[in-house]
C-alpha cells in the first residue's frame, strides 16, 4: 500500500494573541494515511482536527515538522496546484460552499478553475452528478436543495477535479438524519467504488463504524489509532476524553456494569443485536 497523506513530527501554533503565549493546537503529530483508506477523526472541540485538516492541502503550513500529499511537500510553492487538486475539502456549512445558480455550473466551477478544457467538463460534470446520485438535479437551482443534497453537490464539485482524497470536516453537522446518512454513504461509495481516500471528522461516533480506522485527537495529538473494534472497546478512556462510544458499545458497557459479559467490540447494530440477543437467549432454539 502507499500513502497517500503523511505527516511527520507536526507542529502547528496560531500566532499568538497580544500579551500571551502561542500554545500549540497540533504537536508532534507524525502518522501516515494510506491510499484507499477510509479514516474517521474524532476528538473533543478544540482538540486540532481542523487544524490538522488544513494541513492536508496546506490550507495551513506546518511551524514545525513537514506534511506530504502524495509525496509532495506541502511547503514547496511550486507544488501547491498538485496538492490542491489531490485533496478536496468540504466543510460543515453547505451553503458557504455553493458559488452558482445552477447546480452544473456549480460544479463545474472547480475543474473550470483548473483549466480542464470545456468539452471534459461535460463530462466530469455528469460523471459527478452521477457519483453522488444527483443527475436528476444538474439544472437546479442549489439553494432549494436540502442540506444532505447541496453537500453531495458539493462533494460533486470536488469529484469533478478528480481528487485521489476527499477530506470532510464535519460535514454532517448540520445536516439532519436522512442528510447524515446521505452524506456518509455518498463518500463510502466513492471510496469502495472510485478508491478515493477519505478523512472524515466528525462528532457522531457511529459514522466511525465502518471505518478502516479511527484516529482521536486530545489537546492537539494522536491519542487513540486503531480500527473501530479496537479504539470504541476503550469507553473509560473515551469518557476521560470527553467524548462517547457508539451508541452500541455504550450500551454494552453499561450492561456489562450490571453484571453481563458483553463483547465490547461489537460495534454495529447488527452485531450489538446479536451479543445481546445472545447473552439474553433471544432467537435461539430451547
Ligand atoms: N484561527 C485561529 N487562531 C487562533 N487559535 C485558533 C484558531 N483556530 C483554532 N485555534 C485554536 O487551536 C486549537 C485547535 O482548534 P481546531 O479548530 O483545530 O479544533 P477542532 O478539533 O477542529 O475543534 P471543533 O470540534 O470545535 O471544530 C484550539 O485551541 C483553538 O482554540
Ligand atoms: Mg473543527
Amino acid at each position: 500500500m502507499s500513502t497517500m497523506l503523511e505527516t511527520k513530527n507536526l507542529t502547528f501554533y496560531y500566532p499568538a494573541e497580544e500579551g500571551r503565549k502561542a500554545t500549540a493546537a497540533l504537536r508532534d503529530i507524525t502518522l501516515q494515511v494510506e491510499k484507499g483508506s477510509f479514516v474517521v477523526v474524532l476528538g473533543h472541540n478544540g482538540s486540532g482536527k481542523s487544524t490538522l485538516a488544513k494541513h492536508m492541502n496546506a490550507v495551513v503550513l506546518p511551524s514545525n515538522g513537514k506534511v506530504y500529499v502524495d509525496g509532495r511537500d506541502t511547503c514547496d510553492e511550486s507544488l501547491l496546484l498538485e496538492i490542491r487538486q489531490r485533496v478536496g475539502m468540504v466543510f460543515q456549512n453547505p451553503d458557504n460552499q455553493i458559488v452558482a445558480n445552477v447546480v452544473e455550473e456549480d460544479v463545474a466551477f472547480g475543474p473550470e478553475n483548473l483549466g480542464v478544457p470545456s468539452r471534459q467538463i461535460r463530462r466530469r460534470v455528469d460523471d459527478a452528478l452521477a457519483a453522488v446520485g444527483m443527475s436528476a438535479f444538474a439544472r437546479h437551482a442549489p439553494h432549494l436543495l436540502s442540506g444532505g443534497q447541496k453537500q453531495r453537490i458539493a462533494i460533486a464539485g470536488i469529484i469533478a477535479m478528480e481528487p485521489e482524497c476527499i477530506v470532510l470536516d464535519e460535514a454532517t453537522a448540520m445536516l439532519d438524519p436522512v442528510g447524515r446518512r446521505e452524506v456518509l454513504e455518498t463518500v463510502h461509495r466513492l471510496n469502495r467504488e472510485m478508491g478515493i481516500t477519505v478523512v472524515l471528522i466528525t462528532h457522531h461516533m457511529n459514522e466511525a463504524e465502518e471505518a478502516d480506522r479511527v484516529i482521536v485527537m486530545n489537546d492537539g495529538q494522536v491519542v487513540m489509532d486503531g480500527t473501530p473494534r479496537q479504539v470504541f472497546p476503550r469507553v473509560a478512556e473515551l469518557h476521560d476524553l470527553g467524548l462517547a462510544a457508539p451508541a452500541t458499545v455504550e450500551l454494552m458497557d453499561q450492561l456489562n456494569r450490571e453484571g453481563m459479559d458483553l463483547p465490547l467490540d461489537a460495534v454495529t447494530v447488527e452485531e450489538c443485536a446479536d451479543a445481546v440477543c445472545r447473552a439474553f437467549g433471544i432467537g435461539q432454539e430451547e
